[in-house]
């Protein structure tokens, strides 16, 4: 397969450098940037560049203002953010095409950077209008996609402005998603174990079907596993499960077993009469084995699950984890989830890939973030890619 050519492979010095970063960060109260993880994640492309001699153009999405300008999703305070991170200044343009643009851009020297105003001002953006991607790579002699998050879009800054620029590569932080989520999930060091969780079937179906071809084990948690406890004739009370696929989750469980693909599913499991999501809380709970009673639903693995499946980890050789074992949200549900978290953590003889969302969220506050080879800064983009699927940011990128 063609590899998709990087900074590495490029001169870029003097030259005006136009990176697609995924700087859509949360804001606080104050307007500050309250978790910079996506910011800090592109500081080696925006580094190397800098250090290369580049004229340095930021440009990103942050929120979904609808193709209006709205100062609540301004990326100012993102350019204030980095601009800590690098230790330099940062200069910032009030909008990301038009004369005044044009103008900081070609007063820009080399080894300085300039972060565009939100590409999501403008319609034109979230519908790859040929015209406004044209505007965007007028500013550049070269294009660099380093947004992962936002690979699965197909926009006018992360693909689009592709056909106007001669070269367009990818940074550093794409090249490392690429690696982890690709490359070692392609061909893994065995052991290689799948764990997979949150609440349906039908949002990790493909990424099963695709993993059941590589993997040693997969392990099932979260909502999604009383779909598949469906599938094998258990009751599962008022747990939230989609008996409509309940046929797909047979098929899986059909194809581990032809494969020789061992599928583990809860042997036990957490259960409460009463969950209220708003105020974190539960009612009673009491751990089932087999059936689920009626009144009471599933909110976390149990403890024999947990041993079970912190077994098969430690005799894992690649890990790769996406979602959460329960309603980690609620301190009464999160301990298998946290249990995985440390599971994985532990075995460091295990490459271990954390795969996008809840579950970066369960590593992190577990205290194991650093404990880990590689935690994906993408939610959909990283489910996409874990599909097969081909991400538009990526495909349109020139290859070796
Ligand atoms: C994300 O946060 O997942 C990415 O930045 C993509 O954002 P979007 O879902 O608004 O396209």
């Amino acid at each position: 397969m063609a590899k998709t050519k990087t900074i590495r492979d490029i001169e870029v010095q003097d030259k005006r450098v136009f990176v697609r970063v995924d700087f859509n960060v949360p804001l606080d109260e104050n307007g500050k940037v309250s978790d910079n993880t996506r910011i800090v994640a592109a500081l080696p492309t925006i580094k190397h560049l800098i250090e290369a001699g580049a004229k340095v153009i930021l440009a990103s999405h942050l929120g979904r203002p609808k193709g209006q300008v709205n100062p609540a999703f301004s990326l100012k305070p993102a350019a204030e953010e980095l601009a800590v991170q690098l230790g330099m200044p940062v200069q910032f343009a009030e909008d990301c095409v038009g004369s005044d643009v044009e103008a900081a851009v070609n007063a820009l020297q080399s080894g300085s950077v300039l972060l565009l105003e939100n590409v999501r001002y403008h319609a034109g953006e979230e519908g790859n209008d040929p015209e406004f991607a044209k505007q965007l790579g007028s500013l550049a002699d070269v294009f660099v996609n380093d947004a992962f998050g936002t690979a699965h879009r197909a926009h006018a800054s992360t693909a689009g402005i592709t056909a106007h620029v001669d070269t367009n590569v990818a940074g550093f932080l794409i090249e490392r998603e690429l690696a982890f989520l690709g490359d070692k999930t392609e061909e893994p060091v065995k052991p290689f174990t799948v764990i997979l969780g949150g609440a349906k079937v039908s949002d990790k179906i493909k990424v099963i079907d695709r993993l059941l071809e590589k993997a040693d084990n997969i392990i099932i948690g979260g909502a999604m596993a009383y779909t598949f406890a469906l599938a094998n004739g258990k009751k599962v009370g008022d747990s939230l499960s989609e008996p409509d696929k309940v046929d797909v989750a047979q098929s899986a469980i059909d194809k581990a077993a032809e494969k020789g693909v061992r599928f583990l599913l809860p042997i036990d499991t957490k259960i409460t009469n009463a969950l209220d999501f708003g105020s974190r809380s539960v009612g009673e709970v009491d751990v089932a084995e087999g059936d689920i009673p009626d009144g009471w639903e599933g909110v976390d693995i149990g403890p024999k699950t947990v041993e079970l499946y912190k077994q098969v980890v430690a005799e894992s050789k690649t890990v790769l984890w996406n979602g959460p074992m329960g309603v980690f949200e609620i301190e009464a549900c999160s301990i298998g989830t946290f249990a995985v978290a440390d599971a994985v953590a532990a075995n460091q003889d295990a490459i271990s890939i954390i795969g996008g969302g809840d579950s970066v969220k369960a590593i992190k506050n577990s205290g194991n973030g650093d404990k880990v080879s590689f935690i994906s800064t993408g939610g959909g983009a990283s489910l996409n890619f874990l599909e097969g699927k081909e991400l538009p940011g990526v495909s349109s990128l020139d290859t070796i």
